[in-house]
């Protein structure tokens, strides 16, 4: 997964921030969902590699009980923004583990519920 991540990266359509990030998540079923930023020239449009990974595993028909873990992957360690922390805390479990690297393999680990405490929510 993390090797996917990094891969992924090249993939980036990034030609405005020239700042590729990639992202996998492993599923149970041995399957490696990848996902990578898409810029646009209106850049507000653009989307993180974290959300493409995940609204992807979800458009599949996946849910949260299926994803192991989620890698993003960065030129350097990259962590996720705030957008993405807010979509990560909804379709990941919070004690699903995350894990940031850097094209050389370094590594941080954290759980999704260290990423946004008291995130917004529907229910209380
Ligand atoms: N980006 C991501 O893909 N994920 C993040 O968590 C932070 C930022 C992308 C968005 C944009 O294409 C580029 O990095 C520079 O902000």
């Amino acid at each position: 997964m993390i090797r996917s991540a990094i891969e992924v990266m090249h993939n980036s359509y990034s030609p405005y921030s020239k700042f590729k990030v990639g992202a996998a998540a492993l599923l149970k079923d041995g399957t490696i969902i990848t996902g990578t930023n898409v810029e646009n020239a209106s850049y507000g449009l653009s989307m993180c590699a974290e959300r493409v990974c995940l609204f992807t595993i979800y458009a599949k028909g996946y849910r949260k009980n299926d994803i192991i873990s989620f890698c993003i992957a960065g030129k350097q360690i990259t962590y996720p923004c705030g957008a993405c922390r807010q979509v990560m805390v909804e379709l990941l479990n919070p004690d699903t583990m995350v894990i940031l690297t850097d094209e050389k393999l370094n590594t941080k680990e954290m759980q999704v519920k260290d990423l946004l405490p008291n995130s917004f929510k529907l229910e209380g």
